[in-house]
Formats: C-alpha cells, structure tokens, sequence
C-alpha cells in the first residue's frame, strides 16, 4: 500500500490577511471574524520520504517544533487513519524547509498542514473526498481551511467558513518581520483584554460585511502593537514609503505593504533593511497560481503512483 521507496516534494504557499476584523467572542471561546485572505509566493518546501523508522520531523529553522505539535504530525495522524491503520503514524521522515518566519501571522504551520495532507494522500494512496479534507483541516486549526484552494477568499466564522474572491491585479508585498513573535492565541487575548477595559469602540457594531471598502483594517493591530509598538511605526514607515496599502498579518507580528511596482517594493524593502529590519519582497498569488504552485511532486516512486487522485 504504501510505495516505500518514495519521496514526495510539496510547497506550502504562506498568506497574508488584507482586512481582518473582530465582531465579538464565540460561545466556544473562538472570536467571531471576517477576513480577507489572499495568498502570496513565499512558501516553505516540504519533503516526506517512506523509510521505516518512527514518524519524524525535522526543520532547518530552530523556532519550529518537530514534535506531535507541529500541524504536520497532526495532519499525519489524520491521514493515517483515513487510511484504515491504526496507532501512531510511521516510516516516513518529513524534512521542512522553512522560509514563512514563525508566530508572523503568515499562516505557516497552517499552510506546512495542509501541504502534509496533500503529500500523504500521495505517498500512502488514500483517495480522501474533498468534503473529508475539509473536514480534517478545519480540526486542525481556524484558518488552514483557506490553504486547500488559497488565492483571495473571505473567511468568516472562525475565518473556516471561505468565499472565494474574483482575483485581484497582481501585486509586489513587502514584508517585515520583528524579531519577536506573536502567538495567536496571546493576540485574542490582548483584543480581549482591551476591548473589556472599553479601549476600543464596540466590535459587535461593525457592518457584518467585509470587502474592498475595510481594506486595510485589521482589529488585531492596535492590542498588539500597544504591548509591540514597532508594528504600528512599521505600518506608517510602509504606507509614508509608498505602499497602497500596509498593515500587521492576522495575529503578527509581520507586517505588510503591498505596491503595484516591484522596484517600488525592492528599493523601500533595501531602506528598511539598511535600518536593521528583517525583510522579505514576494507578490500575491491568485486561485490558479496557488494550485499550481502547491500540487504535490513525485521525486521517486512507483510510476503507477496516482498523483491524480487524493485531493491533489
Ligand atoms: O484555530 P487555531 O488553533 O489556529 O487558533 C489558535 C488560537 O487563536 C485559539 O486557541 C484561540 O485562542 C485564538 N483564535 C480565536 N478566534 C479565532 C481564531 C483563533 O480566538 N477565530
């Protein structure tokens, strides 16, 4: 069942979040969002090689667990019950090439579980439906639902529940990551923390649609940057440099400009890098582009191996 001698390469494409506001808190304790995702090319490579031996991790980048935390191991464990085994996964060793930066808000643990999904399919021949898959990746956290299609989808509910988006003109994304992160569940913290001292204006009033008009706006940015306030000096350095549109990704601590111009976004992200920022230049990635993009690769295996099937 399993091709043993195979090996099955697959990118993981990161996001940013265009608009990102709060309306409130679940009764399930999530907080009730819509968002506008929109994919970009910067992407981590994952590699997952049958060999026998205990399921294994590892990550060129020291930030990343390697341990049944990581989205990957959980993933692989869903997978391998879909395939009928039963206990721990095993015989595969997964090698992640990490280039989306940890607790950015970039979505990569997100994006590295959605891309196990589709290499394990492969690697183990399992022929998952798609309202399966979907099913799988909403267990695994809020926001790896959008990873299974990517391009520009608003995300409402936990930010699980997608509407694709029309493709937006391509843009250059200059991105700025501090040297601190933020861990998602401490940035809904914070937003509840200041939203019950009554520092911000009553969520629940917002106009329950998201669209090109709230571009810009992510609820997230002001509890986060009080306690970090170089996100907000970040955001006005981008948009004072020219970007059309800057803001912090989901939960930080990344930051983004977004510019029509790739020489525009190069020569803003070489100033800003002369300053001592970490910087990265990408661009957005539409619907098709992202598929293409993420579709799983056959190194070496079997010739019979159905990279058609699964939910490649
Ligand atoms: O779903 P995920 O595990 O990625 O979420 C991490 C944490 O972020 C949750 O435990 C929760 O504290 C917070 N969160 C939230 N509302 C959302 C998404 C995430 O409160 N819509």
């Amino acid at each position: 069942m399993v091709a043993e001698w195979a090996t099955v390469r697959v990118k993981a494409p990161a996001k940013i979040n265009l608009a990102l506001q709060v309306l409130g808190v679940r009764p399930d304790g999530y907080h009730e969002l819509r968002t506008v995702f929109q994919s970009i090319a910067l992407a981590d490579t994952l590699t997952f090689r049958a060999e026998p031996g205990p399921f294994r991790i590892a990550c060129d980048d020291a930030a990343c667990p390697t341990d049944a935390t990581n989205l990957v191991w959980r993933a692989a464990a869903r997978v391998w019950t879909a395939a009928g085994r039963r206990g721990a996964p095993r015989d595969v060793s997964v090698k992640i090439v990490k280039r989306i930066p940890v607790q950015a808000g970039l979505g990569g643990g997100s994006a590295d579980g959605v891309a196990a999904l589709r290499a394990l399919a492969v690697l183990w021949r399992v022929n998952l439906t798609t309202r399966r898959v979907r099913r799988i990746a909403a267990t695994l956290g809020a926001d790896v639902p959008f990873f299974l299609d990517g391009g520009t989808a608003i995300g409402v509910g936990r930010g699980d529940v997608l509407m694709a988006q029309p493709d937006r003109p391509r843009a250059s994304v200059v991105i700025v990551i501090p040297r601190f992160g933020v861990s998602t569940r401490e940035a809904f913290g914070w937003w509840d923390e200041d939203a019950s001292l009554a520092t911000l204006p009553d969520q629940r009033d917002k106009p329950h649609r998201v669209d090109d008009r709230c571009g810009g706006v992510n609820d997230l940015e002001a509890p986060v940057a009080a306690r970090h306030p170089a996100i907000a000096r970040l955001v006005r350095a981008l948009r004072r440099r020219g970007a059309r549109q800057a803001a912090m990704s989901g939960s930080g601590s990344a930051v983004f400009g977004l510019f029509d111009r790739r020489t525009d976004a190069d020569q803003v992200a070489r100033r800003l890098a002369a300053r001592g920022w970490r910087v990265l230049v990408t661009s957005t990635v539409n619907r098709s582009g992202y598929a293409r993009l993420a579709r799983p690769t056959c190194l070496r295996g079997p010739r019979d191996l159905p990279m058609k099937e699964g939910i490649v």
